[in-house]
């Protein structure tokens, strides 16, 4: 017994020490351990800085981040976390500018556009879809720094209706669209009605194999936006404002949606079910591939993004759903659409 006890108490001991000796040399070495951080950081995404200014200034960044990230992690019953990730070097006023791109433009017409709601009468759905499971969805892709979310949330769209109607998952040209749509701004911004007016006109769009990503504005290669791989018929918009209507449409294929994506803990977020904190104005768009509810009981939409997969869950979001406002949460109820193959 005496034995245990002391040794009960060395191990106390040690402890103690151990977590002062820990607490005294953190201290002394926060700043050298962020830079370390940096470093490795640097390294895991193969970034390199013009000059020496510019490195202290992206480290700064870097810092502020790091700060944020941990200060909010560490508050504790959260139902998200946030993690350094790709753009853990840009502020959140770079990352909103460079990485987002819905924008409110005029219609490009409206004789494409169904003015029906197809899914008004369903009664049943599921507790739970996912698209992702049933094999509607491609892989996660990266906009880089180009504002056109809208063409990957209206190609996701196209690509999952098509695998619903034909059984086959063809990944299609957001560079056609971003080229091509002259409704839309390509990388200044752009609104996925737009891109599925232009593909009914246009009597199709074509493979992303045919006319891949460049991240950047083109002019039209009309030779290749010819090649048609696939066609819609047309599209519509689900009810603003209701996500009861949003969920029957999901219900039946993923849906192309806007929301207020652009804030810090947009730019962070690492895993969980994302509560805010957002406003609703549109700033960013992703497609709702799924919803669910977690095992204590919260409800989510699962959002297909176009951050790259080391963004978030593997690329995707898990957002609140049947929030206490008609928008929902982040405004992802306000303007929804989808394509009709
Ligand atoms: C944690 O969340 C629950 C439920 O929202 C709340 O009742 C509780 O006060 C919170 N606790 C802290 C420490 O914030
Ligand atoms: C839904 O039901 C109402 C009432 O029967 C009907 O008038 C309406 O056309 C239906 N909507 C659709 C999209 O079928």
């Amino acid at each position: 017994m005496v034995s245990t006890h002391n040794k009960r108490v060395s191990i106390v001991l040690l402890m103690f020490l151990g977590t002062w000796a820990f607490q005294a040399v953190s201290r002394v070495l926060d700043e050298e351990t962020i830079v370390q951080k940096h470093r490795l950081w640097m390294i895991q995404y193969g970034r390199a800085y013009v000059n020496e200014a510019e490195e202290g200034r992206r480290f700064k960044i870097f810092k502020d981040n790091l700060e944020y990230i941990e200060n909010f992690n560490t508050l504790g019953n959260q139902t998200y976390e946030l993690s350094l990730n790709i753009f853990a070097d840009l502020n959140n006023e770079e990352f909103a500018a460079s990485h987002t791109g819905y924008k409110d433009l005029p219609i490009a017409g409206t004789s494409k556009k169904s003015t029906v709601f197809r899914y008004e009468n369903l009664t049943d759905f599921p507790p739970s879809v996912d698209w992702i499971q049933a094999g509607a969805v491609t892989n996660v892709q990266n906009q880089g720094d180009c504002n056109c979310c809208w063409a990957f949330s209206a190609v996701a769209a196209v690509e999952a209706i098509i695998q619903i109607k034909t059984g086959n998952l063809i990944s299609l040209s957001e560079q056609q669209l971003v080229d091509c749509v002259d409704s839309n701004d390509g990388c200044s911004g752009g609104w996925m009605d737009n891109a599925f007016h232009y593909i009914v006109q246009n009597q199709g769009i074509t493979s992303d194999a045919n006319y891949p990503y460049k991240a950047t504005d083109k002019k039209c290669d009309s030779k290749k936006a010819a090649v048609s791989t696939v066609t819609i018929h047309g599209y519509e918009d689900v009810p603003a404002n209701n996500e009861a209507a949003l969920l029957k449409a999901v219900s039946k294929q993923p849906v192309s949606v806007c929301l207020e994506g652009a804030s810090k803990d947009f730019q962070f977020y690492s895993r969980g079910i994302f509560t805010g904190k957002c406003g609703t104005s549109l700033n960013h768009a992703v497609t709702v591939v799924g919803y669910g509810t977690s095992e204590d009981g919260t409800k989510y939409w699962l959002a297909k993004n176009s951050w790259g997969i080391n963004w978030g869950e593997k690329g995707y979001m898990r957002i609140l759903r049947e929030i206490d406002a008609p928008q929902g949460l982040c405004g992802i109820a306000k303007k929804a659409s989808y394509p009709i193959a």
